[in-house]
């Protein structure tokens, strides 16, 4: 097979460094199920690794990459079959195992996901870890007992790539959203997704008394930090909050009057290690009834030559929706 590109991750001195190099096939870690990948994405945790901003990288040189789908090339394992459309995301991808930024991967069987029928893999890309994780946030509020007739759900970091997917599907469900942005220039676009209120990161009124005024029913958080204890204080009775970000830190400040006094649920979301009998469920509902209804408007597609700078915007937290990133038809 012909040798192709790869965009790989590696460390000289403590110095992490990201470059397209040509591999062979020979090259790739092991696996049963071997892919020629048709597109990955974005995430923050790729923009992480490949600048080494956070030491999430697990073996050096990796190939980046956390999501990617394509097609099945061959298969050692009968769950899949030559031809068959296919994607994986999380699990060891882009930080402990070659990721999805290659021509072709090479992945344990065990975590390939069947493309859901009606999705295509620029659509699935489009969706990959930020759009998963939306999901996964959701269907775990709704299981605390998450209603639209309880309140209003607010969505924070909402103009990036989870919070943008998280405000289409809860808008899409019946919910009444509340964005809460950085970027005064993309309230337009927040309300376009369905948010009905959208307020700046910038001007909040964020009190210090641990039980503020009661605001949500619900909160989709991938901020983190004073964000995320400021939303623990404004919670209304039996409030369930989802977070899974670090954006604006990894510390929480707050006290226990806001669980003990209404009751309210602070749910930790991974998409990494989710069982493998959810991720199916999941990505069958982004199909279907929990199909995003903006995707094609929240979603750049770039190739890999743009990966550096698309990484540095999006530290920043520059980047709008989400970036698919084109590998080859
Ligand atoms: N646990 C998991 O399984 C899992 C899965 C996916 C993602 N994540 C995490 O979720 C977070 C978001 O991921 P993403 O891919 O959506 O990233 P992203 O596209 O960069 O979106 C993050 C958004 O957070 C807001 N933000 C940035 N810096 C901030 C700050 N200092 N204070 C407050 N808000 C800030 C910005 O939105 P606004 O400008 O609109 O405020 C930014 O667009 C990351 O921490 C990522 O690691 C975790």
């Amino acid at each position: 097979m012909r040798r192709f590109n790869a965009y790989r991750i590696s460390e000289t001195d403590g110095q992490v460094s990201a470059r397209l190099v040509e591999l062979g096939i020979e090259d790739l870690d092991p696996g049963e199920v071997l892919i020629r990948n048709s597109y990955s994405s974005v995430n923050y945790k790729d923009a992480l690794a490949a600048t080494g901003t956070g030491r999430i990288v697990r073996r050096f040189p990796v190939i980046g990459g956390i999501d990617v789908a394509g097609t099945v090339v061959t298969s050692d394992d009968t769950r899949f079959r030559e031809g068959e459309a296919v994607l994986v995301t999380g699990y060891g991808m882009g930080v402990a195992h070659d990721g999805g930024y290659a021509e072709y991967s090479r992945v344990p069987a065990d975590w390939v996901v069947p493309l859901p029928q009606g999705m295509n893999p620029a659509e699935a890309m489009a969706v990959g870890t930020a759009g998963f994780t939306a999901a996964l946030a959701i269907m775990r509020m709704e299981q605390n007992g998450l209603k639209p007739v309880n309140g209003p759900v607010v969505v924070t970091g909402a103009s990036g790539g989870v919070g943008s997917v998280a405000v289409d599907l809860l808008a899409g469900l019946g919910y009444e959203v509340t964005a809460i942005s950085g970027k005064d220039s993309q309230h337009e676009y927040l309300r376009h997704l369905g948010a009905t209120q959208v307020l700046s990161r910038h001007t909040l009124e964020m009190g210090k008394k641990p039980l503020e005024k009661t605001l949500w029913a619900g909160a989709v958080d991938p901020v983190g930090g004073e964000m995320l204890a400021w939303l623990t204080r404004t919670m209304k009775q039996d409030g369930t909050i989802a977070n899974f970000g670090l954006t604006a830190g990894v510390e929480l400040h707050t006290t226990v009057m806001p669980f003990i006094l209404r009751g309210v649920s602070l749910l930790g979301i991974d998409s990494v290690q989710c069982s493998m009998e959810l991720r199916r469920r999941i990505w069958e509902r982004l199909a279907s009834d929990m199909r995003p209804r903006h995707l094609k408007e929240m979603t750049r597609t770039i190739h890999f030559e743009q990966l550096p700078e698309t990484f540095g915007a999006l530290l920043k937290g520059m980047i709008k929706g989400r970036v698919v990133v084109k590998i080859q038809d």
